[in-house]
């Protein structure tokens, strides 16, 4: 039987626990991309507050992938000495990192992308304001090019594993979901089709990296709308990817479009509202050989334990909670076990657009 804090590992990366810091955008990069020092003493908090992997927030691995400010870039060259120093500082406080790599296609706006965004077909997507313009097989083929060159630099410099955003509607979601690819190509149409890209990105990545590095994915097993993608289409491309050599998936749902089950639920304050992508990542995790992680709404140390000790989850995922309360595996661990103290209101993206980083904004009210 599993259980929370024990020591595991995926593909070669040794992890203290079971306990995963979700993605999360902080908004602490200057406007190319370039990450700062605020942002590693963000992680460097996490990783001394016992989490077993940090996973960063989202990185742009093409300008034209870009959505929020302050967001992380892996396009360049250019920021090896401020990543190294990054992942140094991780690994002197006994931590793993990987890095979360996207393109946010018709999700972003041409302020951010630099130009009419991109995406799989020409739709607009609710919550955005442009409507993107529909990829050419040459664009589409930078892009997966793109992603294995971001990979290869996060290897080098010293990340743990990479991680392809694959949920929340963004590009690789955008392919796989029959309401934003109508394509008529080898790209769009059944999910076969639907699912090349995922495929594309991830073979690329693999062969940049090899095969003893991990691979993650977090891919949404539904998108929460009508006609939108399906869990039995999601457990396709599981799958497949699972076939094919990913090392971990990460289960998430919905995408900023579907409105109360969209991936950060709010008003997450009794046990049974949390977990609540539970019953589909057991879904993917009875479909697939490699491990499956699920994120979204966990805040009590029974329901967390639970998925992995009685599910049979491998790993339990926490955003919202880790940013109030970083060192909330150590407190766990060392025996307080009351819950998260997180009240899943979702006040701490503002302050990452507003005032140059996010934090928990019901934690200063309390302390002003
Ligand atoms: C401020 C903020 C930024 C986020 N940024 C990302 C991101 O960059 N990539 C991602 O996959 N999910 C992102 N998410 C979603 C979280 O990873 C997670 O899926 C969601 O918040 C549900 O988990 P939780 O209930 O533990 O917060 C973000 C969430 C928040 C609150």
């Amino acid at each position: 039987m599993k259980t929370l804090f024990e020591e595991c590992a995926i593909n070669g990366m040794k992890l203290r626990n079971r306990m995963v810091r979700s993605a999360t955008w902080e908004g602490m990069c200057d406007p190319d991309g370039r990450p700062t020092d605020k942002l590693k003493d963000f992680y460097h908090q996490l990783a001394t507050g016992g989490v077993g992997l940090i996973i960063t927030g989202y990185t742009f691995v093409s300008p034209e992938g870009k959505q929020l400010p302050g967001k992380m870039g892996i396009h360049t060259d250019e920021f090896a000495e401020e990543y190294k120093k990054m992942t140094s500082s991780i690994h002197e406080a006994g931590g793993a990192i990987a890095i979360q790599l996207v393109h946010a296609g018709g999700q972003t706006d041409s302020g951010n992308a630099g130009r009419q965004p991109l995406a799989p077909s020409a739709i607009k997507v609710d919550q955005f304001p442009e409507m993107p313009a529909e990829l050419t097989l040459d664009e589409i083929h930078n892009i997966v090019d793109a992603f294995g060159k971001g990979a290869q630099r996060a290897k080098e410099w010293g990340f743990d594993a990479v991680q392809l955003h694959g949920a929340h509607g963004y590009l690789i979601n955008q392919f796989l979901s029959p309401l934003t690819n109508l394509r008529t190509d080898d790209y769009g149409g059944n999910i076969e089709n639907r699912s090349r890209f995922a495929i594309d990105v991830y073979k690329k990545v693999r062969e940049a990296v090899g095969d003893d590095y991990p691979v993650l994915i977090k891919l949404n097993a539904s998108d929460n709308l009508e006609g939108g993608l399906s869990v039995e289409d999601a457990t396709y491309c599981a799958q497949q990817l699972s076939y094919l050599g990913i090392d971990a998936i990460e289960v998430s749902a919905g995408t900023p479009a579907s409105g109360d089950e969209s991936p950060a639920r709010a008003k997450i304050n009794k046990p049974e509202k949390e977990a609540y992508h539970l019953s589909l990542a057991l879904q993917i995790k009875n479909a697939v050989s490699c491990p499956v992680m699920v994120v979204g709404g966990m805040r009590s140390y029974d329901v967390a334990e639970n998925a992995v000790a009685e599910e049979g989850l491998d790993y339990i995922s926490m955003a919202r909670p880790l940013i109030r309360e970083p060192d909330l595996p150590n407190r766990w661990q060392s025996g307080d076990r009351s819950p998260a103290t997180c009240i899943s209101c979702n006040g701490c993206f503002m302050p990452g657009i507003k005032e140059g980083g996010i934090y928990c904004v019901a934690e200063k009210k309390k302390s002003d």
